[in-house]
């Protein structure tokens, strides 16, 4: 059989995750690359937009925590913060692990963030059972050894406490083919199957996991001048597509019909 076949088979059908097995120093390379991608690809810009995904993850995730308050919450690739919004007024503190250093605001809303470096390795550099929240928006698709962070994450989060998080479940084009336009060098997304198996390892209940952001919505969005994620309206609408079409469901799509499908999952899930 050709080596692309094997690739294919491999990882193009979601059996397994591209970088995940991948050696310490390839790991190393994937993260330099990664590091600042984001924010070089935002430009100079990034710091004056809003944050636009707060209907999707309300919608989605955020309402489906419980009521009370949360001691610290740590945000994994949380940028300037702007994705604790919604449940600001819940949080007496918050510490953010970054890879960028563009990326980075003194407060949100007056509440200080806190800054922390990431590790190639994703060892966390907090003590185990340390946060009560820990929200994760789509940054687990720009890292190597997903597998890794995510256990980290079950080892730093406190027995009862909670994730929210919400990633891309689709390749995201042949990573392999070169530069792909509007993404970074390495980003692909993680199978579902796998991503959920992965937080049941790493010691978390699954309490929702639902799919989101269907590629028409965006489509739609622009037909009529609005960010369909930033309202709880647009992500009802986009939650509709998702539930519609969720039975197309398959990680590497190879023709326009195929790419009709959810495009990212959203989980909340508990620590055992
Ligand atoms: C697509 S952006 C998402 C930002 C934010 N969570 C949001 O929803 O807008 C990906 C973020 O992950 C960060 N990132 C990339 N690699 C990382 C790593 N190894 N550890 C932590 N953050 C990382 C990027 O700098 C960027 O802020």
């Amino acid at each position: 059989m050709a080596a692309t076949d094997a690739f294919t088979e491999r990882y193009l059908s979601g059996d397994q995750l591209w970088g995940d097995d991948f050696t310490h120093q390839q790991i190393e390379e994937w993260f330099a690359d990664e590091r600042e991608a984001y924010a070089d690809l935002e430009g100079d810009q990034a710091a004056e937009k809003e944050y636009s995904y707060n209907g999707l993850n309300w919608q989605n995730g955020y309402r489906s925590l419980p009521p009370g308050r949360f001691t610290h919450a740590l945000g994994v690739g949380s940028a300037f913060g702007g994705e604790f919004s919604p449940v600001l007024n819940r949080i007496d503190e918050i510490t953010i692990l970054e890879s960028s250093t563009q990326l980075r605001s003194k407060d949100l809303l007056g509440t200080p963030l806190r800054y922390v470096d990431p590790s190639p390795t994703g060892v966390m550099p907090f003590p185990s059972g340390s946060f009560d929240l820990i929200v994760c928006f789509g940054v687990l698709h720009h890292i190597a050894n997903v597998t890794k962070i995510v256990h980290e994450m079950g080892r730093v989060a406190k027995a009862g406490g909670w994730v929210a998080i919400r990633e891309p479940v689709v390749s995201m084009g042949d990573w392999r083919s070169g530069s792909r336009p509007g993404l970074t060098k390495r980003e692909r997304g993680i199978p579902r199957e796998l991503f959920e198996d992965a937080l049941r390892d790493a010691g978390f209940s699954i309490k929702s996991s639902v799919f989101c952001c269907m590629p028409l919505s965006q489509r739609i969005g622009r037909l009529i001048g609005r960010n369909m994620y930033a309202s709880k309206l647009g992500a009802a609408v986009d939650r509709s597509l998702s539930i519609a079409t969720a039975w197309n469901y398959r990680y590497h799509a190879v023709t326009p019909w195929q790419k009709l499908r959810p495009s990212s999952v959203f989980i909340v899930a508990q620590r055992q």
